[in-house]
């Protein structure tokens, strides 16, 4: 079934040039970018991301991560978009993230780990709908 998931290139990935290769990843593993923003976080625009983590205590530091320079969000589109995309991006801790996976390649660690993706469908409606007011959960 075609569906769509959100994608954030997170401020570290951005900052050590890739962009390009994680969105290569992306297109390669049949996920086709169907709405595509960079844009530099406001502390209120993450808090509001990620207000499900609001009583974590890594919250503080997670936004001002986020805030930290200009990241890429997009909606991306192919069949079972959501699940394929977190097995892509692999485990939150690099460490622990298989071989060949996004977060191996350009995660430094728990914190810094190049990239966000929406882990149901319910959270892929809230954090679409976030950035792209309107747009629909399934695709073409
Ligand atoms: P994400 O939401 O960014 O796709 O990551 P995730 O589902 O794999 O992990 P989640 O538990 O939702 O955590 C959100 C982000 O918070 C940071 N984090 N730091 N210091 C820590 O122990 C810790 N744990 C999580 C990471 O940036 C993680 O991606
Ligand atoms: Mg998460």
């Amino acid at each position: 079934m075609s569906e769509r998931t959100l994608a954030i290139i997170k401020p570290d990935a951005v900052k050590k040039n890739a962009i390009g290769d994680i969105i290569a990843c992306y297109e390669k593993a049949g996920l086709k970018p169907v709405a595509i923003r960079m844009m530099q976080f406001s502390k209120s625009t993450v808090e509001g991301f990620y207000a499900v983590h609001r009583a974590r205590p890594f919250f503080d530091s997670l936004c001002a991560f986020m805030v930290s320079g200009p990241v890429v969000v997009l909606v991306l589109e192919g069949d079972n978009a959501i699940k394929k995309n977190r097995e892509l991006m692999g485990a939150t801790d690099p460490a622990k993230a298989d071989a060949g996976t996004i977060r191996k390649a350009h995660g430094a660690n728990i914190e810094f780990n190049a990239v966000h993706g929406s882990d149901s469908p319910e959270t892929a409606k809230f954090e679409s709908g976030y950035f792209f007011p309107g747009m629909d959960l399934i695709g073409s």
